[in-house]
């Protein structure tokens, strides 16, 4: 069993992946191109946005962020403490200073209440600028917007969406990479939506700031063309290739895999709502369920299921270890007070199963028998 089985979704969509690729070789073009340009409109449509500027990477997609809107040193950038690095890199790299919120202890999202108490530390401190909010969709699951957005617009602050985690998702009818001056997604195989290496997007509305990305992703390039430099920038690009095995998946997720996924979580959360915490989507909210992850009741309970799945040979995760705040790279970050008292419970207690959209109802039975006899 795997824990998110790449190789029957290409077997799904085999016919269309291969003529795809095949017709990237015959044309010979493997940088930007036709399919960059239709994948590129389509997800942006799909999500609600004016642009979708594809990227290398989710990662560059963030940094490339942080490049547009300046932030840098003297900057405070807020941040779920429950997050991939990835979120909270670019704000060490670029010199500002990553300014942790605990989470809601339900969705596992930023809490807003978190969020504004750390704001106000940073302001009644008064060494920091409070600059940005990035809002980590995490597990695929929206974050709490309708609480977000007034804080940040309260505070003047730019809000990022890192929607690595949930691309095909909503909230309250608006997709995930919808929200924010500035979201941000990746292309990860292993993402609801990943090609065969590594790819991500930026999603904005405003015409000048597409445009300003655009010549980043491009080495700063400016109206001549690439040799005329006139910013700094990076070279971060979704490969041809990749655009091309994009787009049929991308009809898969939009036709069925965003319901098959809701179907293979509803019949996990049947089977566990006894014994663990489940998922908790908001009304009118749609997780993506990038992971499915549970709740044991405690530390031991959580270690004992772990140990007995991987005796068993199923692949099991834990998203995550660690909260931020407590990762090396962060030691000297500013905390302000905060317990972070939801994240460490979460991070004791979580563990994630396998979740795919083509996940085999014998294989899920399996996996929810030995998760159950451990108990
Ligand atoms: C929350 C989050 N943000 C950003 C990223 C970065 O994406 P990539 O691996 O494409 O650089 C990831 C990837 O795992 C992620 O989980």
């Amino acid at each position: 069993m795997q824990f998110i089985d790449l190789k029957a979704q290409y077997q799904a969509l085999k016919t269309e992946i291969d003529e795809n690729i095949h017709a990237v070789l015959d044309v010979g073009q493997y940088i930007g191109g036709a399919p960059v340009k239709e994948l590129e409109e389509k997800l942006a449509a799909f999500v609600g946005r004016k642009h979708c500027i594809s990227c290398a990477n989710g990662t560059d997609a963030l940094q490339i962020a942080f490049m547009v809107y300046g932030i840098g040193a003297g900057d405070a950038v807020f941040c779920s403490d429950i997050t991939f690095i990835s979120s909270t890199e670019p704000s060490k790299m670029f010199g500002a200073a990553s300014v942790f919120c605990d989470i809601q202890p339900d969705t596992y999202n930023m809490s807003p209440e978190s969020l504004e108490k750390q704001i106000q530390a940073v302001l009644a401190e008064g060494k920091l600028k409070p600059k940005a909010v990035i809002a980590v969709d995490i597990l695929g699951n929206p974050c709490d917007y309708d609480a977000i957005i007034p804080i940040c617009e309260k505070y003047g602050l730019i809000l990022i969406e890192d929607a690595a985690q949930s691309f095909g998702a909503s909230y309250k009818g608006k997709r995930c990479c919808s929200f924010g001056q500035i979201a941000t997604t990746s292309f990860f195989p292993a993402k609801p939506l990943g090609c065969y290496g590594d790819g991500g997007a930026i999603f904005v509305d405003d015409d000048e700031l597409a445009h300003v990305i655009r010549s980043i992703c491009v080495h700063g390039k400016g109206p001549k063309g690439k040799y005329d430099n006139i910013r700094v920038g990076v070279n971060s690009r979704l490969d041809t290739i990749q655009a091309a095995i994009l787009l049929p998946k991308f009809k898969a997720l939009e036709d069925y895999e965003i319901a098959n996924r809701q179907s293979v979580a509803k019949r996990y959360n049947e089977a566990f709502a006894a014994d663990f915490t489940t998922p908790f989507v908001q009304d009118d909210c749609i997780s993506i369920y990038a992971q499915y992850a549970l709740l044991a009741k405690d530390t031991e309970t959580r270690d004992r299921v772990v140990a007995h799945l991987t005796e068993k040979k199923i692949p099991n995760m834990i998203y995550y270890p660690t909260p931020q705040h407590a990762l090396p790279v962060f030691e000297n970050e500013p905390t302000y007070g905060e317990s972070f008292t939801n994240a460490n419970d979460y991070c004791a207690r979580t563990l994630s199963l396998p979740m795919h959209p083509y996940m085999d109802p014998a294989d899920q039975e399996l996996v929810i028998k030995t998760v159950l006899e451990a108990l």
